[in-house]
């Protein structure tokens, strides 16, 4: 061990039982405020106002990433319209450290921030949490501008920065493992192991002084940057969610159950702000993304809603899925959505199936298989792990409909699939017994999302008086807290909640 680094004990204790965390009880032991339950909100002046993209996050931790508007797509995969923000940290102490970098796309502005913010002054450490190159491509840069710089990073990621960049750190690199810390002076930082979430060299880095966790992947969004840095700068459910939802579900989605021992472990240490690899940072309402962070890794959906995803050439199989979402709306469920297989992009009906409780999938008959644009999201289904799905099938073919069995293998083997009512097949067209069929589909679909939209509601007839979190505002249903309650949110107690 490198004489920088000491050690700590307090991650250890919560690693274990991830598998079978559920969707709240993963944050049972998470403390996301202070003792005061304060939002952080760092109200001095801003230092390094008017610096390309620099802000402060706190007192001494800045904001030195940029945006990429000109990216189409993202991995070269998914498409992002709204660019995305390459994120990166400056922490000035005593020690001066740089957390992550930036994407090759964007060093010009980067370098700039970086400059600017050090002022002068050396870097002493380059903390590399994830090393994909999004976020890695400028290290060999750093590492010339800044040659007594060290690097601290996980020993996998040093060799994965090998592979990708030629780049020896033998002699200036300290391998930390779970719980090694780094006292830049005020500030000591705790690094913790989260393999997997997104590649399994990860690590993220804790600020015990400012409550900061440097959470890599986790906690990002696909987006870029407009001048706002928080989430509560922006109307982050209106304008950020599906993106957010998008880009964990695309990203990560796979590895829910790595998420959820990371979330685990954060319920050790007393987080006041998320500093993610892209997207807004978290200063306020941090139980607000964390709770769906537990329902996407948990693969809980999100809503009861329904999404129907039809794949149609000639009219016949989009004309089915168009009746069926009718009726299903008509039985009074609100939240329906139409997708065309052919023109949503995979990754838009991803973020959506984590959302949605119930699934309507029609698809032709092509190739005596299902419609390859079909067939496609149906296998990335099943490569993003989804579970607790219900689905419901319709399937077209004009002289050999064969399309229905086989999405039912496919979706057969996602862990807890369901399938509601009876697949309806037609042939080319809809018939008028069809439409009979597809009534009955509707109708189960419909019974089955009500049921269990049903379930809170009665709960709440019962329920009396609301009880609220001061720390992270989760309610509580009841006329009397239970005495040895715990907030399944944060983890505080009884004598944090409010009676409303
Ligand atoms: Fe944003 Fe996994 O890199």
């Amino acid at each position: 061990m490198s004489k920088e680094i000491g050690r700590r004990e307090f991650l250890k204790a919560a690693v274990a039982g991830a598998a079978g965390l559920a969707a709240a009880g993963a944050l049972g032991g998470a403390a996301f405020a202070d003792e005061g339950g304060e939002a952080v909100k760092f109200e001095g002046k801003p230092k390094f106002a008017g610096i390309g993209s620099v802000r402060s996050v706190t007192e001494d931790i800045v904001y030195v990433g940029v945006s990429d508007r000109r990216i189409q797509l993202f991995e070269n995969v998914y498409p992002i319209p709204r660019g995305v923000a390459y994120n990166s940290y400056v922490i000035l102490d005593e020690k001066t450290a740089l957390v992550d970098t930036v994407d090759r796309s964007v060093t010009g502005q980067f370098f700039e921030n970086l400059t600017a913010v050090l002022d002068g002054r050396e870097l002493d450490y380059l903390i590399v949490n994830h090393m994909e190159p999004d976020h890695s491509s400028a290290i060999s840069e750093v590492l010339v501008r800044y040659p007594n710089a060290k690097v601290v990073c996980t020993m996998a990621a040093s060799l994965i920065l090998n592979q990708f960049f030629a780049c020896d750190i033998s002699d200036r690199g300290i391998f930390v493992r779970e719980g090694d810390t780094l006292n830049l002076g005020r500030h000591t930082l705790t690094f913790v192991q989260a393999p997997m979430v997104h590649w399994p060299e990860v690590m993220m880095t804790f600020d015990d002084v400012s409550g900061v966790l440097f959470s890599a992947d986790a906690f990002g969004s696909f987006g870029a940057l407009n001048g706002n840095l928080f989430a509560d700068e922006v109307d982050f459910e209106k304008d950020w969610l599906p993106d957010a939802r998008r880009y964990y579900c695309n990203i990560v989605g796979k590895y829910g159950q790595q998420v959820q021992a990371v979330l685990a472990k954060a319920g050790t240490v007393p987080i006041k702000i998320l500093c993610p690899t892209h997207g807004p940072v978290w200063r306020e309402n941090l139980g607000w993304i964390l709770e769906k962070y537990s329902l996407w890794s948990s693969y809980t959906p999100e809503e009861n809603a329904v999404m129907v995803v039809y794949g149609s050439v000639y009219g016949g199989t989009e004309s089915a899925a168009n009746a069926v979402a009718a009726m299903i709306s008509q039985k009074g469920v609100a939240d329906v959505a139409v997708y065309d297989v052919s023109k949503t992009h995979v990754s838009e009906l991803i973020g959506e199936a984590f959302r949605c409780s119930h699934i309507v999938l029609a698809s032709i008959t092509y190739n005596m298989g299902i419609f390859t644009p079909m067939k496609n999201f149906l296998l990335d289904l099943e490569a993003h792990n989804l579970q607790n799905r219900s689905f419901a099938l319709i399937e077209n073919g004009s002289w050999s409909p064969a399309s229905g069995k086989q999405m039912k293998e496919i979706l057969g083997r996602l862990a807890s699939a369901s399938f509601v009512g009876d697949t309806v097949t037609i042939f080319s067209s809809p018939s008028a017994s069809d439409h009979e069929a597809l009534a009955a589909l509707a109708d189960a679909v419909a019974a089955s999302v009500l049921a269990g939209a049903e379930l809170p509601a009665e709960e709440t007839e019962s329920a009396g008086a609301e009880w609220v979190c001061d720390i992270c505002g989760y309610v509580y249903e009841g006329d009397e807290l239970p005495e040895d309650f715990k907030c399944p949110i944060c983890g505080a107690g009884p004598d944090r909640f409010t009676k409303k």
